[in-house]
């Protein structure tokens, strides 16, 4: 490690768009014992400007390159908020100057970005923490403590709805429609709300080692997937995760062998969009709703979640221990995603890890245009990800 910790740390913000200024910036403001934002980097003018004003910076500590923004001494921290195709040059360049790291999800595009951005941090011998702030949500701490009491017995499924996503669009200034680009994106709805799939593998308290999925368009001609039914096997257990834009319901279900455990969302919608409900449990007693307070609505409880994300990227940093998620475990969501859309395109289950030589480790999404794609295969047939009809 070349940057000696000592708080506050002082970060510098890549990337001015949406979350970074939403949730990033007060984020590190509302907590100024640990950090201060040093810096923001932006090529676009005006999300750089109005960064300035948001983090009230003076003119010289914000660049349009990212690069001049690494170089500074004065940085501890670099915080990687760009869509996900740009994150790895950033990260292993962040790395590579001595930066401790804090990267907006998926960690990549591709698996095998985020693998060189793993190996940077690694080489580098500095901390790289990925925001999966859903982890820190309320309810979901509550109910990964209850199955780690033992209340549930052995975990045997956990499903995961999200079928009422919001698609949002990307900062106006920039690319409002990136999030619909595959080669961006690395693929739709499920990517963007990879969320589900490592909720799903922390509530199932196992590392995946098997995927399968179904995916569709949801609007017809759309390049990216607007739903995505994904299995997910574990060693023991096995996990559903379905994701779709629009007004499906959402919710989480978990079963073990001494009862089950239901999260519900306001009516009957999906989390963050939906505030949390109640939680019952189920076992051979009956029924008890556990205590916990009503859900927040979307904007305080991202707010919130991204509050305790960075004080757990400080405790990470001063103290060496391994972030809520490392950059090692965001990149196993990232190819059990991956993953599925393999599956989905060729009709078979996956195995974790991805063979990194493969065409989907290498590429990602647009990967599948490497592959035997069968022509009967609904990912060809809906054009998805670039596939056509004929194949390539
Ligand atoms: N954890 C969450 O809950 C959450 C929520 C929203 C977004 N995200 C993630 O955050 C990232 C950004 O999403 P967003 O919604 O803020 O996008 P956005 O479109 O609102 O903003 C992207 C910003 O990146 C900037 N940018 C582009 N190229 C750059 C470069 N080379 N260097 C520096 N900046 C560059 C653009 O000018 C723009 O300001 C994505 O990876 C997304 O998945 C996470």
């Amino acid at each position: 490690m070349t940057t000696p910790p000592r708080v506050p740390l002082r970060v510098g913000i890549i990337g001015c768009g949406n979350v970074a200024l939403n949730f990033h910036v007060p984020a590190y403001q509302a907590v100024p014992a640990h950090f201060t934002v040093a810096a923001l980097a932006d090529p676009t003018p005006e999300r750089l400007e109005l960064g300035r004003t948001t983090a009230g910076l003076a003119a010289e500590r914000v660049y349009t390159d990212a690069l001049d923004l690494i170089a500074r001494d004065d940085i501890d921290v670099v915080d990687v908020c760009t869509p996900q195709h740009l994150h790895r040059d950033i990260v292993v360049a962040a790395a590579r100057a001595g930066k401790h790291i804090l990267c907006e999800k998926p960690l990549a595009a591709t698996p095998a970005d985020a693998q060189a951005m793993v190996e940077a941090a690694d080489d580098a011998d500095v901390v790289l923490g990925v925001v999966h702030n859903y982890l820190f949500f309320p309810e979901v701490v509550a109910a990964r403590r209850l199955i780690d009491s033992g209340a549930l017995g052995d975990v045997r499924t956990v499903v995961v709805d999200m079928l009422g996503v919001v698609d949002s669009p990307g900062a106006t200034g920039y690319q409002p429609r990136w999030r619909h680009d595959p080669a961006a994106a690395g693929g739709g709805v499920l990517m963007d709300m990879l969320h589900g799939v490592y909720l799903a593998e922390h509530l199932l308290a196992e590392p995946v080692e098997r995927v399968s999925g179904y995916v569709d368009a949801a609007t017809p001609g759309d390049a990216v997937e607007g739903l995505a039914l994904c299995r997910l096997e574990t060693a023991h257990r096995a996990g559903m995760v379905n994701i779709g834009w629009g007004l499906g319901p959402g919710g989480i279900r978990i079963t073990g062998s001494k009862g089950r455990l239901i999260l519900r969302y306001h009516d009957e919608g999906t989390m963050p969009w939906a505030p949390f409900e109640s939680m019952t449990m189920t076992t051979e007693s009956g029924t008890e709703t556990v205590d916990l307070p009503s859900g927040q609505e979307l904007a305080p409880l991202i707010a919130t979640a991204l509050r305790d994300t960075v004080v757990d990227l400080a405790d990470a940093i001063l103290g060496r221990r391994s972030p809520a998620a490392p950059g090692s475990a965001a990149l196993r969501t990232l190819e059990s995603t991956v993953g599925v859309y393999q599956s989905a395109a060729q009709g078979t289950t996956v195995a974790l890890p991805l063979d990194p030589a493969s065409p989907t480790h290498r590429r990602g999404v647009i990967g599948l245009n490497d592959l035997d794609i069968p022509a009967t295969s609904p990912v060809r047939q809906r054009h998805l990800f670039g596939l056509t009809s004929q194949g390539a």
